[in-house]
């Protein structure tokens, strides 16, 4: 994707593979800066701390990881530790398990001189994989998007298509084009007018700083919206779909995502609103059917939730990135960072393989697995 008029992705080899050069997200919208990790443990950190995010992106980063720590010490005990350290550094995306136990799975039977070099085109491949998915997302979202253009009224025929997201499913959650955002950005280019309604996504605000920052930086026509504002346009008329991703999705179809999903799904169902649900492979958890009872959910610093971080608009401090505290003092504060929206309010799952209903049967048709 597009930065000013230069293509990148999320995620890089640098060096012939003694570093991974990465965007660091938590700079963005206001800096843009990159990284050199160059160890396991700055791997580690940079999920942990949200450097880099997005399920698709933390799974590559943690394959990364893989090979970093195998560099240095190839041995058994190594790779399960790393494997461990990293496995840990996010609980909720599977695509980081998915990503270390492929990973592992590879370099486990070697011998202790080729497993470093086994990671690296490990973690390429699951890269260029991540990759093609996103695209194959992108192209069976925008002709789900055609027919819904399709269907509305004469008099909205050409007006553009409004599509709700929350959180960032982009390409920096990725490591190019996205997930829920790949449909829209094909769209975009096919030129079928799109507008995107833009969910700030508190507490972190990955909408109201990335999704609004890769739209912009592609040109995609969105406004920014308090993250209570969806149901009520969904009142008025004003979505025509919603689609976002998720970070793990249950053999039945139940999706776990960025914290506030489920509310707009149940929004979208009182008001007859469609919603979609954007996700490569990688994100099913073939082992789990229920989404509530049963995927682990992040549980992060409840000062995400008191403090907000942003630009400074005045004063002398002007320009510079910084934290403001929001609550009293003290003020008690919980942090749930996914929840789970149930299948039975999914309309449809958006894969790289196609359109599917959000159910075991739907899923099972397209992957013929487990
Ligand atoms: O906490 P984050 O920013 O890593 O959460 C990201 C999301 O919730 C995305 O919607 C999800 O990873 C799907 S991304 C393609």
């Amino acid at each position: 994707m597009n930065i000013d008029g230069k293509a990148w992705r999320t995620i890089w080899l640098e060096q012939g593979g003694r570093s991974v050069g990465v965007i660091d997200q938590t700079r963005l919208p206001h800096a843009f800066e990159t990284r050199s990790l160059a160890s396991l443990d700055q791997a580690a950190e940079a999920i942990a701390t949200m450097v880099v995010r997005g399920a698709p992106l933390i799974g590559v980063t943690g394959a990364y990881g893989l090979m970093l720590a195998l560099q240095v010490d190839p041995s058994d005990r190594a790779l399960a530790a790393a494997f461990e350290q990293l496995l840990a550094t996010r609980p909720t995306a599977v695509n980081l398990q998915w990503a270390l136990e492929r990973v592992r799975a590879l370099v486990a039977p070697l011998p202790a001189a080729e497993r470093a070099g086994a990671a690296q085109a490990e973690a390429a491949a699951i890269a260029e994989e991540d990759v093609a998915m996103a695209e194959a997302i992108g192209e069976h979202g925008l002709a789900l998007f055609r027919e819904i253009a399709a269907r509305r009224p004469a008099a909205r025929q050409g007006q553009p298509l409004n599509v709700l997201t929350h959180c960032n499913a982009g390409w920096l959650a990725t490591v190019d084009w996205g997930t829920a955002l790949a449909p829209i950005y094909k769209a975009h280019r096919a030129g079928l007018p799109i507008h995107v309604w833009v969910d700030e996504t508190r507490p972190r605000n990955q909408g109201a700083s990335l999704t609004a920052y890769e739209l912009g930086r592609e040109g995609v026509p969105h406004t920014l919206i308090a993250d209570n504002a969806g149901g009520h346009l969904m009142q008025h008329g004003q979505v025509d779909a919603v689609i976002v991703g998720t970070d793990r999705t249950t053999r039945s179809g139940d999706v776990c995502n960025k914290i506030g999903t489920y509310l707009k799904a149940l929004a979208a169902h009182d008001n007859g609103v469609p919603f979609y649900v954007a996700l490569p492979a990688s994100t099913i958890d073939w082992s789990l059917h229920d989404g509530v009872a049963e995927i682990p959910i992040e549980a992060r610093s409840w000062q995400e939730v008191t403090h907000i971080q942003g630009r400074i608009a005045s004063g002398s401090a002007t320009g510079e990135i910084a934290s403001v505290q929001l609550s009293p003092d003290g003020t008690a504060a919980f942090n749930p960072a996914f929840d789970v929206t149930p299948a039975r309010l999914v309309t449809a799952l958006i894969t790289e393989r196609g359109v599917a209903p959000a159910t075991e049967a739907g899923l099972q048709k397209l992957y013929a697995a487990v």
